[in-house]
């Protein structure tokens, strides 16, 4: 395990953030989970490159270039030692006297990095979602720092018994709590757009390859929760989630999904079994 805070390698335990950081204050700030296979990071240009999507978007000037993400990424999983981890790497708009406004002059954005150990997946899981509505806000394709429904839904979950969230959003099945999430049907992909709604996740771009790679079908449409009886299959992806295999969707009286079914009804879906 290895910690990074503004220029120095640090132990994570160690106490580097200034109080009145905006990150701690404001969750002011954006990040990116990457995943180090056999002491490699996977997917890193993309990876930086949503972070700086992300950065821009909440106008944070980026403080490094991509090349200069790519070499700190790599120094920290080389000093960590660590083969199979994750690197947490989180931006936020620097430390500054509290106000809601933008800090005035230039103030440095903070970096702070951690890289530690993750546990592979048994392979043969199989998980279950607890459908619920996405109280999330609506510019949740910005990977921010700020996941207090989805830690709370994710939460809601366990407590019911399932591994994540099914979040139900204007009637549309979205997105997991941490993880994207897919629906098999007729020999094809059902996953949702990347509009402001999801997260548009790293694993999802590269699964969209392999779909191609091998002549999947896929269609990037939102599913309405009313088709749930139709899917033959289901599974999550993300970053630590890797491709993981949904066999049961759950409800429960305190998540009551009427709430998110629009008033009116929903488009009939497009994709329709062929022939
Ligand atoms: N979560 N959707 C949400 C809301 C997420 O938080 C994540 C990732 C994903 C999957 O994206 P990716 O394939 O790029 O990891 C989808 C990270 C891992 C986390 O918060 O720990």
């Amino acid at each position: 395990v290895i910690g990074y805070y503004n220029g120095r390698f640090v132990d994570p335990a160690e106490g580097v953030v200034p109080i009145e950081e905006r990150g701690h204050e404001f969750g002011d700030g954006v990040y990116e989970v990457i995943r180090v296979y056999a002491g490699r990071p996977f997917l890193l240009e993309w990876h930086i490159e949503r972070l700086l999507n992300s950065l821009s978007a909440v106008r944070i000037a980026s403080p490094h270039d991509a090349l200069g993400y790519k070499e700190l990424i790599q120094t920290a999983i080389a000093k960590s030692g660590e083969r199979e981890a994750s690197v947490y790497l989180q931006v936020t708009r620097g430390a500054a006297l509290r106000n809601h406004l933008f800090p005035e002059g230039e103030i440095a954005p903070a970096v702070s990095l951690v890289v530690r150990p993750v546990t592979t997946h048994p392979s043969a899981c199989v998980g279950t979602l607890l459908a619920q509505a996405d109280e999330r806000w609506a510019n949740v394709y910005i990977k921010t720092i700020n996941l207090l429904p989805n830690i709370l839904a994710k939460q809601t979950a366990h407590d019911a018994g399932a591994d994540e969230a099914l979040l139900v959003r204007d009637g549309y099945m979205l997105e997991a709590a941490s993880s994207n999430l897919w629906f098999v049907r007729d020999g094809a992909l059902i996953t949702a757009p990347t509009d402001r709604y999801i997260l548009p996740g790293i694993t999802r771009r590269f699964v969209l390859d392999l779909a191609a790679d091998l002549q999947i079908p896929v269609y990037e449409q939102k599913l309405p929760y009313t088709q749930l009886a139709r899917v033959e299959g289901m599974f999550l992806t993300g970053t630590t989630t890797e491709i993981f295999p949904i066999g049961e969707v759950i409800t429960h009286p305190h998540c009551p999904i009427e709430a998110t079914l629009p008033s009116v009804a929903p488009h009939p879906l497009a994709v329709e079994p062929e022939g």
